[in-house]
């Protein structure tokens, strides 16, 4: 299956690299072009024991793959994960801009005909939250 994972930290990174590990064509997009050059060039932004090993097989499997262009990911996927932080907000609420700045870049490069691609978010956000993000995305 075509994968595309959209923010490359911690989470999204490992599970990048696990899907990529179970046979899926996995892309990688993050808005932090030298954490992306870093993965690129064969470096690890975080240390996981054995990640930089899956890494690295799965890149040179053609499986796994990095880059900074938001259309080249939205394009290559049948299913999309968004992996962006959502850090507190002051009242302790997650702040979900960054899942919303992910969420529409998906929106502007989905052709119509793939529009019903599924997607789906690997956070801590309460099924509340989420319903709130749709809101404000189809607004
Ligand atoms: N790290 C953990 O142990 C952990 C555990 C459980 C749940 N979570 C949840 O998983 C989610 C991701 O956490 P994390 O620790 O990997 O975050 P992180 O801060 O390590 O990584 C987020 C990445 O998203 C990128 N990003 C920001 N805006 C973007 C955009 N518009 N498009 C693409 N990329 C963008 C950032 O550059 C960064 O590399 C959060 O919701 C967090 O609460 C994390």
């Amino acid at each position: 299956m075509n994968i595309s994972v959209l923010g490359i930290g911690d989470v999204g990174l490992v599970t990048a690299t696990c899907l990529a590990e179970n046979g899926n064509d996995v892309v990688c997009f993050d808005v932090d072009s030298a954490r992306i050059d870093l993965l690129v060039s064969g470096g690890t932004p975080i240390h996981e024991r054995g990640l930089a090993e899956l890494i690295a097989r799965n890149v040179a499997f053609g499986r796994l793959r990095f880059t900074t262009d938001a259309a080249e990911a939205v394009r290559h996927r049948e299913v999309v994960f968004i992996a962006t932080g959502t850090p507190a907000d002051q009242d302790g609420s997650a702040d979900l801009q960054y899942v919303l700045a992910a969420a529409r870049s998906i929106g502007e490069h989905t052709s119509r005909s793939g529009a019903s691609r599924s997607s789906r978010t690997p956070t801590t956000c309460a099924k509340r939250r989420a319903a709130w993000a749709r809101t404000r995305c189809s607004s």
